[in-house]
């Protein structure tokens, strides 16, 4: 029987664990937590704690932990439905009939394998002479071993010795694959997936772990490797960390969100607890839905570099569109929230924490240091730059509120800007794909960027790189399908321009087009000649590329069933993987130091 998530939840949120354990063993409370003696293990010492932030309880002996269902199990010997449905008995929840679904969870030995594997690499960190030089680097990084190992994390040394443990425990090679902890090489013996790696736990919504995030013990590449998308993983609808923050989040109203696996493990070890991370990859639509349920509010603190801040606006506009209220703290130069803290403690933090402006805010004020403010054509580009976080925002105050603050900083008419707003599609400007941090005079970024800005502006973008090299035709001609144009005057003339003669496209496409489009097409073309020089492979990259992701998101929220809208995202990630076709070779090399949605999810130190 499947208890919904959310159902779950709320369950485990409203229980005491307190009281629960409380019952059974002795608790004394020890400043934030309580502690008893392990009735798992039979200690006599307050070895075991319980943490009601978390949700958690923890014996530093025997490394038994687990949350209030958890222990259900363990102590009443049920089930995990039996013990969900004890506990929301016990604190007055109704579990609606209708909404459990009937049947165990077909992915339970998926569940199974990896919990498994998480002990086994957890034992390691703790235990095995091999992780000497893992358990060092913690030391070095300042994470006490025994944080460590009450946070779950692991060791993975080389060779296959979990994989004949896990075997040995009955679980069928294939399912080591299928959950992401071996792979098959050519000559069909399986090999280990993490070696040599120091793994961060992923947990789902249940805080059933699902996967890892693997660091090398010290420079080199791949810096990271985590676990493949899977039946039970996916990193682009779960949130690091989510599982543990999750009370903490309720508390505070506000979630916070930084960039990888560290920041959040050092925000932990400082008490900071509502923190999450996204895995690997930019915040997804999924993952802003996530924090939305949450909480009204989510802070970004993300680093100042460039990267970061592209991170930053393309994270906050996801948020603004869920309706989320979003703030962005701003990090020193060079520093991250790891390193800030491990410097200056959680004071450092909490100092930055409270100097934290929304999101459009931020976006004026860098603007205005970079004098984009001043004279009026740069005024009309900072208009640009503002007009995505001002279309993000559907939260109908916050918006009036942004249009109002526009309105005046850029020196225009509240009706104007409306109007501006209103109007689909805003033709691009000129100079496309400036990130917000190259100054005035335009500078041209040779990142391709991505989904930063609405649909209707990459499909101009990628018709204005056709008209700048119409060699691009070819190259979208049966992988852009017609549909993906959604903007009226663009789909008319990308189909005018597949009907086109195929050695002079430009030429006849204007008397193909029905009169009212022309006007549309001429500017297209004076624009793409206006900035002849400019990189339009790059662009035309990052146009297909949002085109592409837009028509997978948009089928995918349209799909009702999790499991069908899990299994279709896959087949579609993996479809849009191999669609990479439209990097040329030479961009590859180019690529931009930290090209998040690029990292390899296969082991690349193979
Ligand atoms: N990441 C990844 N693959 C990489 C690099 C990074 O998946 N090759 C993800 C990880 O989730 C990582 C996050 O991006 O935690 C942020 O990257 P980075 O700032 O480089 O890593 P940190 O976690 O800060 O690690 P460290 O402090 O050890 O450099
Ligand atoms: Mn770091």
């Amino acid at each position: 029987m499947m208890i919904p998530d959310e159902i779950v939840e709320q369950v485990r949120d409203a229980a005491d664990l307190v009281a629960v354990i409380g019952e059974a063993v002795p608790l004394k409370k020890m400043g934030a937590d309580w502690r008893g003696a392990c009735p798992f293990h039979g200690g006599t010492h307050r070895n075991f704690a319980v943490v009601p932030k978390k949700g958690m309880y923890y014996c530093y002996v025997c490394h038994e932990a687990g949350d209030v269902f958890k222990w259900y199990m363990m102590r009443a010997g049920l089930d995990y439905p039996t013990a969900v449905r004890e506990v929301a008995r016990r604190v007055g929840i109704v579990i609606p009939e209708r909404a459990v679904r009937e049947g165990p969870d077909p992915r339970e030995p998926l569940f199974a394998a990896v919990s498994a594997a998480q002990d086994w690499f957890a034992r390691q960190l703790r235990e095995a002479a091999e992780a000497d030089a893992a358990r060092r680097y913690l030391v070095e990084r300042e994470i006490p071993l025994e944080r460590a190992a009450e946070l779950g994390l692991g060791f993975a040394p080389r060779g296959k010795a979990l994989l004949e443990e896990l075997t040995k425990l009955g679980i069928p090679e294939e399912r080591l694959v299928e959950a992401g902890l071996a792979k098959r090489w050519e000559d069909g013996t399986l090999g280990a997936r993490f070696r040599d790696r120091l793994l961060f736990p992923i947990h789902d919504g249940r805080g059933r772990v699902v996967g890892f995030g693997g660091r090398l013990l010290g420079p080199g590449e791949a810096k990271y490797l985590n676990s493949p998308e899977s039946p039970i993983y996916h990193k682009g609808t779960m949130l690091y960390n989510l599982h543990a923050a999750r009370p903490a989040i309720r508390q505070e109203g506000a979630v916070l969100v930084v960039e990888g696996y560290f920041d959040v493990l050092r925000l932990v070890l400082a008490g900071i607890e509502h923190v999450v991370a996204p895995l690997g990859t930019a915040l997804t639509t999924e993952q802003a839905a996530l924090i939305k349920r949450l909480a009204p509010t989510a802070v970004l603190l993300y680093d100042s570099d460039k990267a970061g801040l592209r991170a930053t606006f393309r994270a906050g506009d996801e948020l603004l569109q869920h309706g989320v209220r979003v703030r962005v703290a701003t990090l020193p130069e060079g520093e991250d929230p790891d390193s800030l803290v491990r410097a200056g403690g959680a004071e450092a933090l909490e100092a930055l924490l409270k100097d934290a402006i929304d999101v459009l805010e931020r976006k004026i004020q860098l603007l205005d240091r970079r004098g984009w403010f001043e004279g009026v054509e740069h005024r009309r580009d900072a208009l640009d730059k503002l007009l995505p976080t001002l279309r993000a925002a559907s939260d109908p105050i916050t918006r009036d509120l942004y249009v109002g603050t526009v309105a005046v900083r850029v020196g225009i008419s509240r009706e104007v800007l409306e109007g501006e707003l209103r109007a689909r599609p805003t033709l691009p400007v000129a100079t496309p794909g400036r990130a917000i941090s190259s100054p005035p005079p335009p500078r041209r970024d040779d990142t391709p960027r991505r989904r930063s800005v609405p649909g209707a502006r990459m499909e101009g973008l990628l018709l204005r790189a056709i008209c700048a090299d119409p060699s691009w035709l070819e190259r979208a001609r049966g992988t852009i399908a017609m549909d993906q144009f959604e903007v009226p005057a663009y789909r008319a003339i990308y189909a005018a321009l597949l009907a086109a003669d195929r050695s002079g496209p430009l030429a006849s496409v204007s008397e193909q087009l029905a009169p009212e489009y022309r006007d549309a097409w001429a500017r297209l073309l004076e624009s793409s000649e206006k900035v002849a020089g400019y990189r339009w492979d790059a662009e035309f990259a990052a146009a297909a590329q949002a085109l592409d992701e837009r028509a997978l998101e948009r089928e995918i929220a349209a799909l009702r069933d999790p499991a069908e809208r899990a299994r279709r995202y896959q087949e579609l990630s993996a479809q849009a993987q191999a669609r990479r076709w439209y990097k040329k070779p030479a961009e590859q090399s180019r690529r931009p130091t930290r090209a998040r949605d690029d990292r390899a999810d296969s082991p690349q130190e193979d």
